[in-house]
């Protein structure tokens, strides 16, 4: 029979975006559960590396390593940053991948959108996670244990909290790109439950504190006024760590799309 391994400490976490609001709250929130850290930025190195400062003076006895990566560039340095998390780490892959980097620029009419944009978005936000898992995998079953979170969206489920309220200011194609990550994350559930393997995804909408939605009034009059949330406020980044690490902590949860959306359908 299966043993229940729910242990964090010791483990080693890959955070994508973590130069972001929602990425750098669960690396906080790993940290704190004695995981080591490998944090991935793209245009915001500063930001990640503070975040490294501000964790490792708490202890110097793990280790934490700041990696720039595109998520939307080539396979290629995807593999780099692989071979990099080894040289600082020690070991090939991460226990812990959470794939949160993610793009998605509105843009409301499907006739202005540039088949480019489609793809760049389709790279960042699925086939990132996708290559991400691809590489992290061999190591996680060497060890019979790994955890697998994608950070998907509201949008994978309703169209989009724009889309739904027929604003015409909806991000077709991230609604696309995080619909097709809770679609994989499914089907990757079902085939590494008996491995060891958990994969999960959060589905956020309306985290502020984040790049995304610094705060409530920049959503002001649109359909994502708090005057529309049920529970009357943004969520803050911490709620989508909180939801993270009890992913990685809990073991017998895989293959489920968690809504995290002050009640918004
Ligand atoms: N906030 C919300 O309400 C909400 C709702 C639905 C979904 N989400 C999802 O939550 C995740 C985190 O977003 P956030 O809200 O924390 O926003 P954020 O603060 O803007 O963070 C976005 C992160 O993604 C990284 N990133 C963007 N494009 C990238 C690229 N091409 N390559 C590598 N990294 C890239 C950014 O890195 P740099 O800053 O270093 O460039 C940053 O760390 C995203 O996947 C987003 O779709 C958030």
């Amino acid at each position: 029979m299966a043993k229940v391994d729910n242990e964090i400490r010791g483990r080693l976490a890959l955070v994508t975006g973590a130069s972001g609001g929602i990425g750098a709250a669960c690396a906080r929130d790993l940290w704190q559960q004695g995981a080591s850290l490998a944090l991935t930025c793209h245009k915001n190195r500063a930001a990640a590396d503070a975040l490294a400062q501000e964790l490792s003076a708490q202890d110097k006895s793990r280790k934490i390593s700041v990696h720039v990566a595109d998520m939307g560039g080539s396979a290629a340095e995807l593999q780099q940053l692989f071979l990099d998390l080894e040289t600082e780490h020690g070991q090939t892959g991460p226990d812990i991948l959470v794939a949160n980097a993610g793009y998605g620029r509105r843009i409301p009419d499907i006739l202005d959108i540039p088949l480019e944009e489609f793809e760049y978005t389709l790279r960042v936000n699925l086939q990132a996670p996708f290559l991400l898992a691809q590489l992290s995998v061999p190591h996680m079953l060497r060890h019979g244990w790994g955890r697998v979170v994608f950070v998907s969206s509201i949008a994978a489920i309703g169209g989009g909290l724009m889309g739904v309220t027929r604003i015409a200011d909806t991000a077709t194609v991230d609604a696309a790109s995080k619909a097709g990550l809770t679609g994989m994350m499914k089907n990757l559930a079902n085939k590494h439950a008996h491995l060891g393997i958990t994969f999960n995804d959060v589905a956020p909408a309306m985290i502020g504190d984040t790049g995304l939605i610094p705060d409530e009034k920049t959503v002001e009059g649109t359909p994502g006024d708090v005057k529309n949330i049920p529970v009357g406020r943004l969520g803050v980044p911490q709620e989508c760590a909180n939801v993270v690490t009890m992913l990685c902590k809990t073991g017998y949860m895989t293959g489920q799309s968690i809504l995290l959306s002050g009640g918004l359908k």
